[in-house]
């Protein structure tokens, strides 16, 4: 089966061809192509949705193109097919699209033009939610393009699993018994964890998406040189909360550089001029410090729980995704406390490349949760959640 899938939910622009066998575990990737707008958003200091949205419209259809050409699906082999009346029809057997969460504008970039596409090529229309994809970038074969990440040397998912998702709107953790049983354990009570990385990064001067740049600042400090909170570690239930941790760190940055309602604040924070590039050599290992303990603070907060709701659930594995699941500490952190509990956990997280929003991860939920609907019935839905 041959699974064309487009994501379009926030900032990205992304189509993916995707190519698996019915009784296959992963599916492999033929192409997968992303086209982001964040040099815009960069600007703005975050994402204005009505900008987001008109730069997917310029970009849907050449994403979708090259994805068929790199997949070697498109142009057709007759040379004469664009003179010709009979439609060329892609040789896929369905197309897959996000429908939400995501931002209203965006969504329907991608899932109008799916129906379109639906319509004209006489395909089957696949739904697929935004997280659930996350999810599914787990179910991707290693290739020496896409390397995913295994503690073990068998690369099988076994069920019960545990997934923590955690983006730049979302930190959940999903009970996945089988393909298509999920049940929703816990989730944030305020910010994601990856809105805690961007608002902490925009309080040091640094354009959007921040979570890569504190975690590089953070390689070269110290993770216990600052005392930071672990908000609900200790609570009963799964939930998180990151805005108490945000706003400690913010403290800590203010008393430690004095510079509240100073003209360098307002620089640094409106002008794009980065705090780092106003410090003398001395005072940039702080920030580094500041850095690596916020990271730690983060990392061991979804560290601990997804550890607690493993061991409560007896799951066979733990699969990470999301973009803030390309951040190295993470990764390692909950690679090594899987391997301390000396249980035979399987350990998953999907290539860094593979992370943040794409297509393929779309396409590769699409083929595991494969229900079509008539493209009459497809919605976009900004507030898609797990049922
Ligand atoms: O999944 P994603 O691409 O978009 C959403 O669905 O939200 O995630 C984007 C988030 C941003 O908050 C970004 O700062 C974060 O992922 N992120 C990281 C890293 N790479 C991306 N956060 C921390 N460390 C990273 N290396
Ligand atoms: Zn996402």
């Amino acid at each position: 089966m041959t699974i064309l899938g487009i994501e379009s939910s926030c900032d990205e622009t992304s189509a993916s061809v995707i190519e698996a066998k019915n009784n296959d575990k992963k599916v492999t990737i033929l192409s997968n192509v992303v086209a982001s707008s964040l040099r815009i958003h960069a600007k703005t200091g975050g994402i204005i949705p009505e900008n987001a949205a008109r730069e997917q419209v310029k970009y849907i259809i050449p994403v979708i193109t090259k994805a068929l050409k790199d997949s070697n699906l498109y142009p057709p082999s007759s040379k004469n097919y664009l003179q010709s009346s009979t439609i060329y029809r892609p040789n896929i057997d369905a197309i897959a699209v996000t429908v939400g969460p995501g931002l209203i504008g965006s969504l329907l970039v991608g899932v109008e033009t799916a129906k379109t596409l639906a319509y004209v090529w006489q395909k089957p229309i696949i739904p697929v939610n935004h997280l659930i994809g996350h999810i599914y970038a787990n179910f991707i074969r290693e290739s020496s393009k896409f390397k995913v990440q295994s503690s073990k040397s068998d690369t099988e998912v076994s069920f019960p699993a545990i997934s923590l998702i955690v983006s730049g709107a979302h930190t959940d953790l999903v009970l996945m018994k089988k393909h298509g049983d999920l049940q929703l354990i816990g989730g944030t009570r305020d910010d994601a964890a990856g809105e805690c990385f961007d608002k902490c990064a925009r309080l040091l001067g640094y354009d959007y998406p921040g979570g890569p740049k504190i975690s590089q600042l953070a390689e070269k400090g110290n993770p216990k040189a600052f005392q930071l909170p672990r908000p609900m570690t200790d609570s009963k239930d799964f939930d998180f909360s990151f805005s108490g941790l945000k706003a400690a760190f913010m403290r800590l940055v203010n008393e430690t550089f004095s510079i509240t309602n100073t003209p360098v604040s307002k620089n640094f924070r409106w002008k794009h001029i980065a705090l780092e590039e106003t410090l003398s050599e001395s005072k940039k290992q702080i920030l580094s410090d500041l850095c690596a303990s916020l990271e730690q603070a983060i990392v061991d907060v979804l560290v601990s729980k997804t550890l607690k709701v493993a061991q409560k659930y007896k799951v066979k594995s733990i699969l990470l995704g999301g973009g803030v699941a390309a951040n190295q500490k993470l990764r390692t952190d909950l690679q090594s406390s899987i391997i301390n509990l000396k249980s035979s956990i399987k350990f998953f997280a999907p290539p860094k490349s593979l992370c943040t929003d794409n297509a393929a991860m779309i396409a590769s939920a699409a083929f595991f949760n494969h229900k079509p609907v008539p493209w009459q019935n497809l919605t976009a839905n900004p507030e898609l959640y797990f049922n």
